[in-house]
């Protein structure tokens, strides 16, 4: 299994932090905020990444990454997003490194206090289709929100006035080798954005969706009070992120 990282688009919502550095190299707490999403796929054993990045100063992302030896990485791999053409538009620049195999995708602006590692090992062995994981949140109106009936998931709005549940679907996702094929027949939505919450509603209508209850916190960092808050939890300190990232690297899957 492969791992992706989308760390494109222009972070408007940081304006004016994100005027003259990438959203995702901002500090949160201790660490550049793109040290985060490396960790959950290292920590979930995957060792051969694919950094998706776009914007202002993406050399920088060299500088500070290399070849992701320091983290336990066997590749890193980058490519650049021009524009800010949707999540989905981003990880559409993985299909040759995805190479047919199963990914697992991480927004760059997403920290968990855990581990995925057991989603990761039930999407190992599910025959086909996606995963995703899902979490309880007080403002799921800023998020794509998973309706469930009889513990299924039927259909996941991006971010609806009214949600229907408190699940947001959290910025972590897994797929098959469909996934180019879904990602290429969508339109832009209203915001002009190819939308991930549209490739998720591909997978639930082929009826291969499957989800997770992420444990733990999570927040992304991508508004002022989230990069606030994901600071504050990360101080706190969350179990990936209180351990050296070497003595943290488990065996590959
Ligand atoms: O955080 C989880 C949420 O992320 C999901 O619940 C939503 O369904 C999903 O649409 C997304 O919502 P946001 O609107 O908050 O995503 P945002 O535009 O902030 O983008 C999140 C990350 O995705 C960003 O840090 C980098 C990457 N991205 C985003 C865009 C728009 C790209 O790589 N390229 C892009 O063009």
């Amino acid at each position: 299994m492969k791992g992706v990282i989308l760390a494109g688009g222009l972070g408007k919502r940081l304006w004016p932090l994100t005027k003259i550095t990438n959203k995702h190299l901002l500090p949160v707490f201790d660490k550049p905020m793109i040290y985060y999403p490396i960790e959950c796929l290292v920590n979930a054993g995957i060792r051969d990444v694919l950094l998706v990045t776009g914007g202002n100063d993406a050399g920088d992302f060299l500088r500070l990454l290399g070849n992701g030896k320091e983290f336990g990485l066997k590749e890193l791999h980058y490519t650049y997003q021009v524009g800010e053409g949707g999540i989905a538009d981003a990880l559409r620049l993985a299909e040759d490194f995805a190479d047919g195999d199963k990914i697992v995708v991480v927004l760059g602006d997403n920290i968990i206090e855990r581990d995925i590692r057991r989603g990761v090992a039930n999407f190992y062995s599910q025959p086909r289709g996606a995963r995703i994981f899902l979490k309880e949140v007080p403002d799921p109106e800023r998020f794509g929100v998973a309706v469930l009936e009889d513990g299924r998931v039927t259909r996941i709005v991006e971010k609806p006035e009214v949600p229907e549940s408190a699940y947001a679907v959290v910025g972590i996702y897994m797929y098959d080798e469909q996934v180019f094929d879904f990602i290429s027949s969508l339109k832009p939505s209203a915001r002009g954005e190819l939308e991930i919450t549209d490739v998720n509603n591909f997978y639930l209508e082929q009826g291969t969706l499957e989800y997770e209850i992420l444990e733990g916190w999570w927040t992304d960092a991508g508004t002022f009070e989230s990069l606030l808050k994901a600071a504050n939890l990360t101080a706190g300190g969350g179990a990936n992120h209180t351990r050296p990232m070497a003595a943290a690297v488990p065996a590959a899957v």
